[in-house]
């Protein structure tokens, strides 16, 4: 059974269409990837399922609950992990820990042995006690994810968990939510980083301007995809020319610069790569690295959109 439902949700910001009628639902037990570039309307969904915002038209049932009827039952079975880090800096974690946790509802008795379990998950049982102002930016991450695990929610809703902060924090995050599935919680994981989706997902919902534009298993969403491959190449000499011609070469689906490198789409790379270096050298350029990328993520969304997720 759907332990979410969302169906042809609908909310606008004055004349701008935030989401568009999206419609995905959340099977128990899954950790389910909510993808999509920025401005997609991810944010906006999140806060529609949490009650934080009110929808214009659509329906949002949690476990059977309606979340437009029966808000506060819905809202005790979820716990949110924001993008920005809601925290007290001047209070140790564990203080910011029972103020997250009174707020929903834990008794004092309860409490101790709830932060003692979330700070346990995020691995931060050694820093219970000091201020967080001390904290590096992937420590706070990992105490909002805790404080998103206060109450026991049998629904984690995490946005975008992992942006700005560093590596060695961002796998601690991603390990982290591997294990969550260990401990029966469903999570839904927004992001715009494809590498992090296919890592942890088991199924996934790309947005596009406010719609879910494909939703499926990993692997359904990457057969979807593999028609076509992602060729990186870079050079030293970059120009707009080179772009339009690698687009008329037929076989490219789109060729477009992203960072200074120049990307292609194409359903045959082993017929447009020598094609395309020949155009490149053919304008005064000289290839330093080429990337050819197996079918992601990202190819799909390319395929779909005809734009890059990180544009
Ligand atoms: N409170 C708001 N007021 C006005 N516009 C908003 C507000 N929140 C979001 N938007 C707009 O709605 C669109 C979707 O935003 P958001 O849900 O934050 O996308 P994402 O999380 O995918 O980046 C964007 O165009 C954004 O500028
Ligand atoms: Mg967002």
């Amino acid at each position: 059974m759907a332990l979410l439902e969302v169906k042809d949700l609908k909310k606008a910001f004055g004349s701008r269409q935030a989401v568009n009628g999206a419609s995905f639902s959340v099977q128990e037990g899954e950790i389910f990837g909510l993808l999509g570039p920025n401005g997609a309307g991810k944010s906006t969904t999140l806060s529609l399922i949490c009650g934080l915002l009110k929808a214009n038209s659509g329906k949002i049932m949690v476990d059977n609950w309606d979340v437009a009827k029966d808000g506060a039952k819905a809202k005790k079975l979820i716990g949110i992990v924001p993008q920005e880090p809601a925290l007290y800096p001047m209070l140790s974690a564990k203080a910011n820990l029972g103020f997250w946790g009174t707020i929903n509802g834990l008794t004092s008795n309860e409490l101790e042995k709830a932060i003692d379990e979330v700070l346990k998950v995020v691995g931060l049982e050694d820093r219970a006690d000091g201020k967080i102002s001390k904290y590096s930016g992937g420590m706070k991450r990992r105490l909002n994810i805790a404080a998103g695990l206060i109450h026991s929610p049998r629904l984690l809703i995490m946005d975008e968990p992992t942006v700005g902060i560093d590596p060695q924090s961002r796998n601690h995050i991603l390990e982290t939510v591997k294990h969550l599935r260990e401990r029966d919680i469903t999570v839904i994981y927004t992001s715009h980083y494809v590498e992090e989706v296919e890592y942890l997902c088991d199924r996934v919902a790309i947005m596009d301007n406010g719609q879910i534009i494909s939703e499926g298993t990993l692997a359904e969403l990457l057969k979807r995809g593999s028609e076509y491959q992602e060729l990186t190449i870079n050079m030293n000499s970059f120009s707009e020319e080179i772009q339009n011609t690698i687009q008329t070469l037929p076989g490219v689906e789109k060729a477009f610069s992203l960072n200074e490198k120049l990307k292609i789409i194409t359903s045959n790379a082993e017929k447009i790569l020598p094609l395309a270096f020949e155009t490149i050298v053919g304008h005064g350029g000289i290839v330093s690295e080429i990337k050819i990328h197996k079918p992601n993520l990202e190819s799909l969304f390319l395929k779909l959109t005809g734009k890059a997720l990180r544009d």
